[in-house]
């Protein structure tokens, strides 16, 4: 079978961009893959793990000959990136796609460097990942059964939009499609600020002390709640850069909720603490039926 591109061009070989090269080898589709990396030791070590075919010297060089080309660089790297692989924003026979995990920027930044919105870039972003970053966390299954949100616009490639979508389902992803401003207020409450709270938590209590007995004694909420503390400082700082309207809309609720909590238990007002509590765990109780039934149907199929 033809793979579905011929020549795949990733520019970051991290945990996404290298993850993604091994499901396109896993699940043949595509012919070629080459890579371009800021860090020449990443482009070294895929070769060596056989995700990548090639290297190239920079992300335009990678670019030159593809027919897929990817973006998985950190958000605030990707308009040097547009700049650098200029000559094939609205090339025909060429689709660009990206994974960052902000949109809006992304095409802010595209249409910056052509001067109008590529019609060929369908921006992306896997909800799929970890606190891992870097070509040796690479996994083949990462995306199997995780989200891919697509943002086209009106002006983005119908056909375009299409073979991405089957890329990744191929891959056996759930792919949807939003409006890039309704991405940016969800994940801003669904990822970004869980993922401050973890970072402002263990920063909080490690400066408390003996780190050491703190982890030695943390139960498995602890672990659990702590984990994205350990993710890439860089790509988080660029998705705070990037989305700070929609991030300090919920942050700001989050505080004076916190801080309702707060007098709750300075007053020992504990009828109207529990009532938060009860809500709450109502609310997850919910969620964790339907991410079971979901999952159930999931094997079922
Ligand atoms: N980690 C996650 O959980 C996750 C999930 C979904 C989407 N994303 C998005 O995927 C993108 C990549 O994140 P990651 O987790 O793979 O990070 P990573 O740190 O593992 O990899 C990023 C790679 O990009 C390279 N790089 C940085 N600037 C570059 C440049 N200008 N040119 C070429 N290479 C450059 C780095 O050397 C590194 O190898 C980000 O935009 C991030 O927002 C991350």
């Amino acid at each position: 079978m033809e793979p579905h591109f011929r020549r795949v061009a990733i520019i970051g070989l991290g945990l996404i961009g290298a993850s993604l090269a091994a499901s396109l080898k896993r699940f043949g589709l595509a012919g070629h893959i080459v890579a371009f990396d800021g860090n020449g030791v990443s482009l070294k070590e895929g070769l060596e793990m056989g995700l990548i075919d090639s290297t190239a010297i920079s992300a335009r060089k990678a670019s030159q000959g593809a027919d897929l080309v990817v973006l998985a660089v950190p958000v605030l790297a990707m308009e040097a990136v547009f700049k650098d692989i200029k000559p094939v924003l609205d090339k025909e026979g060429v689709i660009v796609t990206d994974v960052g995990s902000v949109k809006c920027v992304v095409l802010d930044a595209a249409t910056r460097v052509l001067g109008r919105l590529p019609g060929n870039l369908v921006p992306g972003h896997p909800i799929a990942g970890s606190e891992r970053h870097g070509v040796t966390a690479a996994d083949p299954n990462l995306f199997a059964h995780h989200k891919i949100i697509l943002t086209p616009r009106l002006q983005t490639d119908g056909e375009a939009t299409r073979r991405i979508r089957e890329m990744w389902q191929a891959m056996d992803a759930d792919v949807v499609e939003m409006d890039p401003e309704h991405h940016d207020t969800i994940l801003a409450q669904t990822s970004h600020l869980p993922h401050l709270l973890a970072f402002a938590l263990i920063d909080t209590l490690s400066q408390l002390g003996d780190t050491f007995e703190l982890f030695e004694y943390a139960a498995g909420g602890f672990r659990d709640f702590s984990r994205i503390a350990a993710s890439d400082p860089i790509m988080w700082r660029d998705v705070f850069a990037t989305n700070s309207a929609p991030v300090l809309e919920i942050l700001d609720r989050y505080m004076d909720d916190l801080g309702r909590l707060r007098q709750m238990i300075a007053s020992g007002n504990l009828d109207d603490l529990a009532n938060v509590f009860a809500r709450s765990k109502a609310a997850r109780d919910h969620f964790s039926r339907i991410i079971e039934q979901r999952e159930i149907k999931r094997k079922s199929q």
